[in-house]
């Protein structure tokens, strides 16, 4: 069984004195042994990278980065790279979001490279996959996906450190959900290509994450499509009352 995944994206979101208190909060309405069955992650704004390993230290909530430079040193001004999450201890990122795609010029290409690297240097990606509005009306979404999910694998040797995300960007901070069926099928798809390329085995055991205006309201119909392996959750995690009752609805599904 894939054990899911909860991440949080907070996005360009959030403050150092806010830290111990949600991680408290969040915390204080799980039941005892969440972690057995589901894996948190947040990932957050490099500012408090730092802070957040200090605080999740003795929990096993997993503190990511939304993103890495793929170059290894020298002059990106603006830019952090692989090594120096690696040095605050962080071992998780967000890579591709469609958001670093629409305004950060973020390629299908850099994605690739930026995943190849993440891999090499012991860092986990999640990397994000999804089509436009127009693409979803137009009828291209699988064209889309394939093209995307082709870049990602393009550098990988070893599925078991990566994590992909399908985020369908009409339904990103809209408040507009794929239906459970709409973001199942798309996940299948994904993983029939991860087959494709892998094989059988390898491509049921990678876990893809559903991201798009997911929130406890939704998340259980999510989770319990066959190939949706938790969520990527901008907006609903960052109340840590929200995040915990989504936690608690996938320990609730996925418990033993
Ligand atoms: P949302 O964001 O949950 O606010 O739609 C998801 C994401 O962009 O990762």
């Amino acid at each position: 069984m894939r054990k899911p995944i909860l991440a949080g994206n907070w996005k360009m979101n959030g403050t150092n004195p806010e830290l111990p208190r949600f991680f408290e909060s969040l915390v204080q309405n799980l039941p005892a042994n969440w972690s057995e069955d589901v894996e948190v992650i947040f990932a957050l704004p490099y500012t408090l990278l730092q802070q957040a390993n200090v605080l999740c230290k003795s929990s096993p909530i997993t503190i990511a980065s939304q993103n890495i430079n793929q170059y290894e040193s020298g002059a990106y001004t603006g830019e952090i790279s692989a090594a120096m999450l690696k040095d605050i201890g962080v071992t998780t990122t967000l890579i591709g979001h469609s958001e670093r795609r629409q305004y950060y010029a973020e390629t299908d290409e850099s994605v690739s490279e930026k995943v190849r690297v993440c891999l090499e240097q012991g860092i986990r990606p999640i990397a994000c996959v999804g089509e436009t509005k127009d693409e979803r009306e137009s009828g291209v979404t699988e064209d889309v996906v394939a093209r995307q999910v082709t870049a990602i694998l393009a550098g990988v040797k070893d599925l078991a450190n990566l994590v992909i995300a399908y985020e369908p960007v009409w339904a990103i901070g809209t408040g507009l959900t794929a239906s459970d069926e709409q973001a199942n099928q798309v996940h299948s798809f994904i993983r029939d290509l991860v087959a494709k390329k892998f094989n059988d085995e390898q491509a049921q055991n990678l876990r893809i994450l559903y991201g798009g205006s997911a929130k406890p309201a939704n998340i259980d119909g999510l989770l319990k499509q066959e190939h949706i392996d938790g969520g990527l959750v901008g907006g609903a995690s960052l109340k840590a009352d929200d995040f915990s009752r989504m936690i608690n609805a996938a320990v609730e599904l996925y418990g033993r």
